[in-house]
Order: C-alpha cells, then structure tokens, then sequence
C-alpha cells in the first residue's frame, strides 16, 4: 500500500531536518528520509564537535556559486540573526571564537537536538536506515520507493548534501536525481580542502609537519589571513581551507609568512644595529626556526654580509611565496563539495526546479558554497527555510 504525505525530504542533515522542522510548523504532513543511521552526523562532528553553526557577518559575497547572486534571497529573508534567535530559544550557549564564528559552548549534539527534537513536536517523522530505491513522477505527484514501501507526495525536497567525506554517508544522489528530472548540474569538486605538495616541495617540507604560522594566502584577486599548517602531505589550516575552493589545478597559490611584519624593513634596521646575526637566526624571531631555515636553503651569512638588495629578495620570498600545488586531498577530507544543482534551473525564493513544480533542492547539493567559518550551514538553514515557505 502506498502511503501519503504532503511533503518528503530526503536527507536529514543540517538542510532537510530545519526545512522539514518549519514545514511541519506550518502544518503540512512530512517525512524526512536518510539512509545513515543517525541524523545530521556532519553536524555533530563539525566545528571539532562545537558545530560553528552560523556567521554574524553571513553576506552574500560569502558564498561562491556560478551566479553570485543566487543566495541573497534566501540569506536575506531567513537571516544569521534568525537562527541565532531559535538557538537561544532552545537554551543553547554559545561564543564567538573569532572572525564572527558562533560555537556552541557545549556540544554539537545540542544543534541536532534541537532541530529533530523541533521535527517531532511540531509533527514531522524522521525515518533513518531507509535505502531510497526510486524516486518517480506519476500523474501531478512523487512517488518515493524505499526497501520499506512507498510513499506518494505532492512536493519532493532533495537535500542529500554533496560528495565530501563518503565515510559519513555522503554520495552523489542529489546530482543523480537532478540528471534524471533533466536539472543541470555544474562541475563538481572538492572545496575547504588541504592542499597537496609536489614531491620536491614535499621532500623539502616534510620536516614541517605540525607547524602552524599566521599567513595571508592569495589566490587571483582572492586573500585570506588566517592559520596556515604543514602537514605530512601539504598544507592546511583556515587559510589554506579557504582558499582551496579558489584555486584550479595547475594555478600557483602565493603565502605571505609574514603579513604582519614588513620583513625587508626589519631585517636592514637589524643589520645596521647588530649585524652579526645569521640570517636563520634574524628570521626565526618571526617564524618557527625549523621553517626559517628551510626557507634560506644554504644561506649561513650574517646580516651584515648581505647587500639591501639580498635582504629584498629574501623579504620578497618570504612575502610572495609562490607554489603550485600538486592537488587537492579531494573528497576524502573536504569540507564541502563545490558546484551542483544549477542555480539558473532553481527558482532562489523557493528553491523549486522552475520546470519540474514540486521538486526542490535545499543546502549543499546546490551550486552555493560557502567560506569557511559558519557559512555553509546558514546557507543550510536559509535555503531549508525559503523551501519550506513554499511547500
Ligand atoms: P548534509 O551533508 O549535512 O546532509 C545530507 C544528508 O543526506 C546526510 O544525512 C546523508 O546521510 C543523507 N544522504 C546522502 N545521500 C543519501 C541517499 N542516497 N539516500 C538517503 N540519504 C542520503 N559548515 C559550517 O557552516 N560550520 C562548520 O563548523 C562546519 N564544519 C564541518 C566539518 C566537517 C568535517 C565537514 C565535513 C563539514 C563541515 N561543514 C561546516 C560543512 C557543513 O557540514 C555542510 O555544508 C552542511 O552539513 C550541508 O548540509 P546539507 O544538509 O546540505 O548536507
């Protein structure tokens, strides 16, 4: 026997559970479907279990999508300051950490509380460990096949997230879905990832791993200054992270080691005061001395053997440092999954497919890909909130 709904959602991540929570509010029958066992498992983990689950500073030029201006209905009418609302409302303490970033001041758990806590009272079911085996249109509705029976529905939410971190359940499901109600999908890929040395930089780096320095990387037109961490394959950190979803294969990223100070200044204010330094030793009063001496290679002269020309250069090195990665660590370790579900298909106030009434696509499967700090889950809850006032 098939069974009815208004609404199905499938996924019960950060999008679907806050879409399904506010459809249910405005007292439309709904189910919620996901195949993993327990729901909004990256919520749980995210933020090292803290969950930065919004950005006071949550701004359109945030986010990166083929249409930049695709977000901003959603993001203005469903706000930071709106969820912030709902998670004192729960009692949920929180702090910003830094650049705007809200944490949890417990755990990551108590978002997930709240919003499946908020799906069961005002009425909506949860259903885990359900292995979507079809979906279909038939006459005006959808019709959901899992190995537990069917479920018919006159509108039809994907909110299956991307490809990043497969471990955790992660698949392609949406874009498949999106392909056979013939939706374009723009180009995949890895985004707030680490990225990978060439086995050169890797040979002379190696040595590095652990070590994290305040940097400003660059990418074309984009920077970023916050951590940046070695490790044993290449480079992460905030800085890195964020600019990962900027760089294309084969582009050269460029770090300043020291945005803070002006090296070349400092350096020729030394060299006339005390000279007799070697330059290892001048340069790891700004850096980890390990890095430093990697960085001037077999330079063993003092200060005051250098010309001011020399102390440019190694000032230029160490601010304009440029390096072609090899590549990213991919889907593996990402944060989250650049491109998806076309924006140009999508209707931004309603998230429905302008020629497939009915079908809406909410949060990370869609092409909007917010920076580092927070912003992905606003997207989350903005877009879940826009969907839900429509269907
Ligand atoms: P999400 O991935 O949350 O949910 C998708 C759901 O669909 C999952 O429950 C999955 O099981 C289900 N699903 C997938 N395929 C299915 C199928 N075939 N059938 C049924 N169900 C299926 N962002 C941020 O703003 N602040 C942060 O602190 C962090 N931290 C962070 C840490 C880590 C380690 C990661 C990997 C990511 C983050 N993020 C983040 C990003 C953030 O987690 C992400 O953008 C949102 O979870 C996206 O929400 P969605 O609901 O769209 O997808």
């Amino acid at each position: 026997m098939t069974e009815e709904a208004d609404v199905v959602i499938i996924g019960a991540g950060a999008a679907g559970l806050f879409c399904g929570l506010h459809t249910a509010r405005r007292g439309r029958s709904v189910v919620v479907l996901d195949h993993a066992k327990k729901p909004g498992e990256k919520i749980r983990i995210s933020g090292g279990g803290r969950c930065n689950f919004t950005n006071l500073h949550t701004a359109p030029e945030n986010f990166l999508s083929a249409n930049k201006r695709f977000a901003v209905s959603a993001l203005k009418r469903y706000t930071q300051f709106d969820f912030i609302e709902m998670v004192d409302a729960a009692g949920i303490a929180w702090h910003e950490k830094t650049l705007g970033q809200l944490f949890c001041d417990g755990s990551a758990r108590e978002i997930v509380d709240m919003l499946v806590n908020g799906l069961a009272e005002a009425g909506g079911q949860l259903r885990l460990s359900e292995t979507i085996e079809r979906v279909e249109r038939k006459d005006q509705r959808f019709q959901v096949t899992t190995q537990n029976g069917q479920i018919a529905c006159e509108k039809l939410v994907i909110a299956t997230g991307g490809k990043s971190i497969p471990k955790m359940g992660a698949t392609g499901f949406g874009y498949q879905i999106a392909e056979q109600f013939d939706v374009p999908v723009t180009q995949v890929r890895a985004g707030l990832v680490p990225l990978t040395f060439t086995d050169q930089d890797l040979d002379m780096f190696r040595q590095m791993a652990g070590l994290s320095v305040d940097a400003r990387v660059s990418g074309g037109e984009t920077s970023f200054r916050e951590g940046l961490l070695f490790t044993h394959r290449g480079l992460s950190g905030p800085s890195i992270l964020q600019i990962s979803s900027y760089w294309a294969e084969g582009e050269a990223i460029c770090v300043d080691l020291l945005p803070q100070t002006d090296l070349a200044k400092d350096l020729k204010t030394r060299k006339r005061a005390h000279g007799r330094v070697g330059v290892a030793t001048a340069l790891a009063e700004h850096l980890p001395k390990k890095l430093a001496t990697a960085l001037v290679g077999a330079e063993t002269r003092n200060l005051a053997d250098l010309k001011d020309s020399e102390i440019d250069r190694l000032s230029a090195a160490l601010h304009n440092w440029s390096l072609k990665p090899a590549g990213t660590e991919g889907y593996r370790t990402a944060e989250v999954t650049l491109g998806g579900v076309s924006t140009e298909a999508l209707d931004s106030r309603t998230m429905e497919v302008r020629n497939q009434p009915g079908l809406h696509f909410i949060g990370e499967v869609v092409d909007v890909t917010g920076w580092l700090g927070g912003y992905n889950f606003q997207w989350a809850w903005s877009s879940g909130w826009a969907a839900a006032q429509a269907l």
